[in-house]
């Protein structure tokens, strides 16, 4: 299939981008391709118009044009849609990874006092400046790797203060004209039991101080915080504090999004089913009964593919997932067991050791994404209307992008975000 050689569309008006484009469609798990297409993004960052080069020069041939992107021999795909990340933190544990490799258990280290533990010290110890540098850095190489939408977890506080910290961190990115990303917030203060606290003590703090205080300062104007998560796992946080927590989370209006089943199977897929749950991220322990639950509700599986990668972990059962049409979306999972920041990577592991096709790696970081975020009105999708958010890769077929293992800098031609160059 060749694509469709375009000179140029049209030389005037707001924005436009020219050259073959792939067309995801709103429905979950499917897109089609299609070619000789141009895209029109208008001043509000938003698709004006995407059809065949033809009509788009006569439907616009009176529009001035600010910039006109040639995409000829490219093919275009919506922004990639990053659903799981914890990027905010300092203290690398670079020696943890050390261990593991020397096998130790994830839950071996963070029984240790290591794992979150030993990331919660430094970032509590770390200033709101120092947090978003490195914040900052993070979010332009997920730019770079054609990340156009991420969820941003807080957790490595623990506490009121150092929660809202992160929170004010995350939120910083939303309003630095310097960093073209859009993002999803995640209140995550119960990603750990902190050192010297039981869990009761920690379920308490959560619902007792800090979703007030986290509450106080949305109806203030202060913060602007989308979902709520917790780490849903044996020695963590149980079902029955998991569900209380979520519960709590939902009368401020926030989106259920938590950590379920991934050491052990701890029924989290029933829970989110039954808490209508926009998503719940992990699943590698999953159980039938948990993925029948799923398929009944609308709940998204966020799948994260470098955790059993790293971990040796068994894989999640993704296949059977998308058998019984539980929606799949991807995370990159971002943090400090996990260090990836690269869309297309998870991707090429997603299809590599979970079995998925291209096509379906490419909606589970699109739409199905955007989907888990309770944003998929507005991204994961080249539609009118919805955001101008696109990728253009540099080669006629978009799945160099997976194919190309980790050559993001060379297959990416330009990350488009709200019409711009991001
Ligand atoms: O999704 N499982 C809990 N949270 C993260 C890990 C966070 C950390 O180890 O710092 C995850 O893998
Ligand atoms: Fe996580």
């Amino acid at each position: 299939t060749g694509v469709k050689q375009i000179v140029q569309v049209c030389n005037q008006g707001e924005r436009v981008l020219v050259g073959s484009a792939m067309h995801t469609v709103a429905v979950m798990e499917s897109n089609n391709v299609t070619q000789g297409y141009s895209i029109v993004i208008d001043h509000e960052g938003n698709i004006a118009g995407i059809d065949t080069d033809e009509n788009i020069r006569s439907k616009f041939s009176e529009t001035k044009f600010s910039e006109v992107l040639d995409a000829t021999g490219c093919s275009v795909i919506p922004g990639l849609v990053d659903a799981h990340t914890h990027p905010v933190w300092t203290g690398d544990r670079v020696h943890e990874f050390a261990m593991k490799l020397a096998g130790s258990s994830y839950m071996d280290v963070h029984k240790a006092g290591g794992g979150i533990h030993y990331t919660v010290e430094h970032t509590r110890a770390a200033s709101e400046n120092q947090l978003y540098q490195l914040f900052k850095n993070r979010l332009i190489s997920m730019i770079k790797s054609g990340t156009t939408l991420v969820e941003c977890k807080s957790g490595y506080g623990l506490d009121t203060d150092s929660e809202l910290k992160m929170l004010h961190v995350i939120d910083q990115a939303r309003h630095d004209t310097s960093v073209q990303i859009d993002v999803s917030s995640t209140y995550c203060g119960a990603h750990a039991v902190p050192k010297g606290s039981t869990s009761e003590e920690a379920v308490n703090d959560v619902v007792m101080n800090q979703l007030p205080a986290i509450k106080r300062e949305i109806d203030t104007g202060k913060l602007a915080v989308e979902n709520i998560d917790v780490f849903c796992e044996k020695g963590v946080f149980d079902v029955h504090q998991t569900r209380k927590i979520l519960e709590e989370g939902k009368k401020i209006g926030l989106l259920v999004n938590f950590h379920g089943d991934e050491l052990t199977d701890t029924g989290s897929g029933e829970l989110g089913a039954e808490l209508n749950a926009h998503a719940i991220s992990h699943l590698e322990e999953i159980s039938d009964v948990g993925i029948k639950a799923m398929s009944k509700s609308q709940t998204v599986a966020v799948i994260l593919p470098t955790t059993a990668y790293i971990l040796r972990l068994k894989s999640p059962p993704v296949r059977k997932m998308i058998e019984f049409g539980v929606p799949v979306a991807l995370g990159s999972d971002f943090n400090p067991n996990a260090y990836c920041l690269s869309m297309p990577l998870i991707m090429h592991l997603a299809c590599v050791n979970f079995h998925m096709t291209m096509p379906e790696a490419l909606s589970a970081s699109t739409i199905n994404a955007a989907a888990a975020l309770g944003m998929s009105g507005t991204h994961g999708s080249l539609e009118i209307g919805k955001r101008g958010n696109l990728v253009i890769i540099n080669a006629p077929r978009w799945e160099h992008l997976v194919y190309q293992l980790g050559c993001h800098s060379d297959v990416i031609k330009a990350v488009i975000n709200g019409g711009d160059k991001a």
